[in-house]
């Protein structure tokens, strides 16, 4: 089975898991990348039964309206249902690094604004410590350098990523932080002035991470 098969197994069971949530006036939060790329399009399908989507990027929001699915301002709604959304890493405690879409602040606001967070990966995402895969942390665009200096000072490689968030912000991707208190490490990351949002999700781990594995079955992890 190849990745995007697995990827496509993984949004399945996601659908299969909110099915709960499919009422006439239910908003289904939608994260953004290639694995909920394939969530969105069998959201298509259920269009008819929810109310309205609120999504978690300019990319996620595109691909919503072409499939005829209505989207709603982030502003304008209080709660969502569910969100569904991919990651970076996973450890085993469902602390995840998102972020390498560079959607990470609005993704981690719509997972802050919905009663359950879903998260789909294929196995390749898992890993026992976070911090393979660079942090990425969005910070305004003149902190940049004094951000990128903190960062050195605390073990990292920061490389600035080139072209803005949707929100105009700059993304400084971290390597090799070893990030063995991923609590620790957000809380820690979010008090630097001009950090916006700290790819670590682990105040917002999610309810439950559903794992497309390469024998083809769908594993199940709970945060402990
Ligand atoms: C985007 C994200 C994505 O969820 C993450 O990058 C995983 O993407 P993919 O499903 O393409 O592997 O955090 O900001």
């Amino acid at each position: 089975m190849n990745q995007d098969d697995l990827k496509r197994r993984a949004a399945s069971a996601a659908l299969q898991e909110i099915e709960r949530d499919l009422t006439p006036h239910a908003i289904i939060g939608v994260g953004t990348g290639s694995t909920v790329n394939f969530f969105i399009d069998l959201l298509a399908d259920c269009r008819e039964r929810f109310g309205a989507a609120v999504s978690s990027s300019n990319a996620s929001t595109k691909l919503l309206k072409e499939r005829d699915i209505r989207v709603m301002e982030t502003i304008s709604v209080k709660r969502a249902a569910v969100y569904v959304d991919g990651a970076d890493e996973v450890d085993p405690s469902c602390a995840l690094i998102k972020g390498g879409g560079g959607a990470l602040t609005q993704e981690k606001i719509v997972a802050s604004i919905s009663d359950r967070f879903i998260c789909i990966v294929d196995q390749s995402k898992l890993v026992e410590r976070l911090g393979d895969f660079p942090l990425p942390i969005e910070v305004v665009p003149s902190a940049q350098r004094a951000v990128a200096d903190a960062m050195v000072t605390l073990g990292g490689e920061p490389r600035i990523r080139s072209g803005l968030t949707d929100n105009g912000n700059v993304i400084i991707d971290v390597h090799g932080l070893a990030i063995d208190d991923p609590d620790e490490m957000e809380r820690n990351l979010n008090n630097f002035a001009g950090v916006v949002t700290v790819g670590i999700f682990a105040v917002h781990r999610p309810h439950l991470v559903l794992v497309a594995e390469q024998d083809g079955t769908i594993a199940q992890r709970y945060p402990n």
